[in-house]
């Protein structure tokens, strides 16, 4: 049985003050639904105050993107054991990463192996373009980001490994995939590519999640599928409504 998961992804949204209200907001509705592993996920500047108020209430908390290397000449950047000083999820290969930040399969497939080495939980974000939707590449292409994605990686540690489908046009669009056709790649699609990786018996404990204009309104059309086993939730995150989806999630 893979156990539910729900992440909130707050993007570059909310100021540690402003963070910490909404962690007040959220975290009595959030604390009931254990079946749920529930992770929250703010901007770098908030995870120190975060890590302190999320402790031992059940509520994980990660970092959205971190650098592979361990250390040195790379300003601006974040490395693996700094997020975890305060995190056990790190979000990677995001495709805002992917279209803003110039990441490849190949830097996520970097991240992936020094996030496990520090003993992260790696939420791997995959999913195709608009344009490659419409010219029918979905497979292809999700296909390619998984092999290359997780390539190299010890079958013992990939069912660690969390990974989001987040077709791109599904993302803070309001139009958001129909629960059917998001299980379709999850199952025909993603699951296959992980066993021809891992095995099938480690491809089935993988976590797979749909990411892309969740709701409160449409989680349960997401949940009560088969292969859909959670949500990487962006807008609703920063709103009660997360709390409603961690509930569906629960049912
Ligand atoms: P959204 O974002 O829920 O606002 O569509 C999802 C995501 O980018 O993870």
């Amino acid at each position: 049985m893979r156990r539910p998961f729900v992440a909130g992804n707050w993007k570059m949204n909310k100021t540690v003050d402003q963070a910490s209200v909404l962690v007040q907001e959220l975290l009595s509705g959030l604390q009931q639904f254990t079946s749920v592993e529930r992770v929250l996920c703010p901007p770098f500047t908030s995870l120190m105050l975060l890590s302190a108020q999320l402790k031992d209430t059940g509520i994980g908390l990660g970092a959205q993107n971190m650098h592979w290397e361990g250390s040195g000449a790379f300003t601006g950047e974040i490395a693996p054991a700094m997020v975890r000083e305060f995190c056990n999820y790190v979000i990677l290969g995001h495709s805002e990463r992917r279209t803003y930040f110039g990441e490849t399969d190949e830097t996520v497939n970097k991240k992936l192996k020094a996030a496990l080495a520090v003993g992260l939980t790696p939420i791997v974000c995959i999913g195709e373009t608009l344009t490659q939707y419409e010219a029918g590449e979905t497979q292809q292409v999700v296909v390619r980001q998984v092999l290359q994605g997780f390539k190299e990686i010890e079958s013992a540690a990939a069912s660690q490994i969390v990974v989001a489908y987040e077709p791109v046009w599904a993302i803070g669009t309001g139009k958001a995939a129909t629960g059917e056709g998001a299980n379709m790649v999850h199952k025909e699609y993603i699951r296959p590519a992980l066993a021809q990786l891992f095995g099938s018996a480690i491809a089935q404990n993988i976590r797979i999640l749909y990411g892309g204009s969740v709701t409160g309104a449409n989680a349960s059309e997401f949940f009560g599928q088969s292969d859909i086993d959670g949500a990487l939730v962006g807008g609703a995150s920063l709103k009660p409504d997360f709390i409603t989806i961690v509930e569906s999630a629960a049912r």
